[in-house]
């Protein structure tokens, strides 16, 4: 397809995007037109390198042969099944999955986008809690549907959507780089939570059903909750009758260089996980995953979640088939490789270009803070634009993020079968594009 007849599609027949929406501006970025193992190409045959992993459901790689593969094999036996009859798929990979489910979380359930994975991890606790409120933490995002997972979203605006869900609020992310509180990890003993969960239980409006964080906030700035904070909320939550819920969909299956990313914190064994993004290979399946007990109470008390093509053998099958390709190349030990290269990298650059504030993430999901001044911590989201711009027409694809206002955090997430040679070949163009937006600040200073 040529660039003319693109913009004529988008002029005339698309929604347009919102601008200030992390997807804003996407009518002026690259066309793809296909992808292999770590490259994405454009219309006009210029490759990137894709450090955002698609939307980070591509966190094994494109067109991974054995994901294509086992799509191929099921096209040809069973494509699509009813949700009211077992499938020889959905069974396997009901096995396949509570096999690497770290106990007493073995039972799952399946539903199709990450989104849909939340609303059924809430409904869940809901259920076997007779509770109603839930609370996450204000860095949060969880989904887009228009109800429940936007009204928990609570880095994007909420104001933004039409109703907001009741009994949802929100608690304060340890945000420990730009504490809440200005104080300081350890000697803060995480006053933080202590402080919310004292707001948190004067605004509830009913019995509390749950807590719902992600291991690391992603898109609030790749976000790292200090040693000891999930065991707290653990411990809050089992007092108070809640359920802790913890959002895989981006620390799960060996990004973070363990099997799920809560799995980082001694002792916490959260009561209820999601999982979807890379789960299918490239596929949308995603899945609710709690212990026998919870999952008893719950369908007692009338639970049941599923969504018409929740179970698809299709989908199905390949999400078996991508946790055996993680098992199999043991991603998760690659994704620790990939996070020492990449933050020793960083940790030398920070040397020499004062914008590098903070260095962090786990795994495959690193975020580098951005700042006009380390002192102050002045976020630099204009300098990080620039960097953004010059990567991208050298060849390298992320994402910017950040809480709220702040959009300063340069997120990478380079699926987990990146080779070294395409790490330092991103790792290059980010140095140069440091390079280049410092000059072009002298320029401007010299001006
Ligand atoms: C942590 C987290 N949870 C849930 C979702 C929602 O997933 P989906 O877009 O597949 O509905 C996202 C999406 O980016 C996410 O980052």
């Amino acid at each position: 397809m040529k660039n003319s007849k693109a913009k004529e599609i988008v002029e005339r027949w698309m929604f347009p995007t919102e601008r200030s929406s992390y997807m804003g501006g996407i009518e002026d970025r690259p066309i793809l037109a296909k992808s292999q193992d770590r490259t994405v190409t454009d219309i006009d045959g210029k490759e990137y390198l894709d450090f955002q992993s698609g939307q980070m459901s591509g966190a094994i790689c494109h067109q991974h042969p054995r994901i294509v593969s086992v799509i191929k094999k099921t096209i040809k036996t069973m494509l699509h099944a009813s949700n009211t009859l077992l499938n020889v798929p959905r069974l396997k990979l009901h096995q396949t999955l509570g096999k690497i489910l770290p106990p007493p979380l073995q039972r799952s359930l399946f539903l199709v986008s990450g989104s849909d994975s939340i609303e059924g991890a809430i409904d869940l606790a809901r259920k076997a809690t007779g509770g109603i409120d839930v609370i996450g933490l204000h860095a949060g995002l969880h989904g887009s549907t228009s109800y429940l997972t936007r009204s928990l979203s609570f880095n994007w605006n909420r104001n933004k959507h039409s109703v907001v869900a009741p009994a949802t609020s929100a608690i304060l992310t340890p945000y420990c780089y730009r504490c809440p509180l200005g104080l300081e990890f350890p000697s803060c003993d995480i006053q933080c939570l202590k402080t919310s969960l004292e707001l948190a239980d004067a605004n509830f409006t009913s019995q509390p059903a749950a807590f719902i964080g992600e291991p690391i906030l992603s898109a609030g700035g790749v976000i790292v909750p200090p040693e000891g904070f999930y065991k707290r909320l653990q411990s809050a939550c089992r007092e108070r009758g809640m359920l802790l819920i913890l959002d895989e969909a981006q620390t799960g299956l060996g990004k973070t260089g363990k099997m799920f990313g809560f799995e980082h914190e001694e002792g916490v064994s959260p009561d209820i996980i999601a999982i979807s993004k890379h789960f299918g290979g490239g596929l949308p399946i995603s899945a609710v995953c709690t212990t026998s007990e919870i999952a008893e109470i719950a369908v007692k008390n009338g639970y049941f979640a599923t969504r018409s093509h929740a179970c698809d053998p299709l989908l199905c099958a390949a999400g078996e088939e991508s946790i055996n390709i993680i098992l199999d190349e043991d991603l998760p030990a690659r994704a620790a490789q990939i996070e020492t290269r990449v933050k020793e990298s960083f940790r030398e650059m920070a040397q020499e270009y004062e914008l590098i504030g903070d260095i962090r993430g786990r795994g495959v999901l690193l975020g580098i803070e951005l700042v006009t001044d380390r002192e102050k911590k002045t976020p630099a989201n204009d300098a990080l634009r620039q960097i953004f711009s010059y990567a991208m027409d050298h060849g390298l694809i992320f994402q910017t993020r950040g809480t709220r206002g702040l959009q300063n955090v340069i997120r990478l997430v380079p699926p987990m079968t990146t080779t070294d040679e395409e790490i330092d070949r991103a790792l290059s163009i980010l140095n140069d594009a440091f390079r280049a937006v410092g000059k072009s600040k002298r320029q401007a200073a010299a001006e």
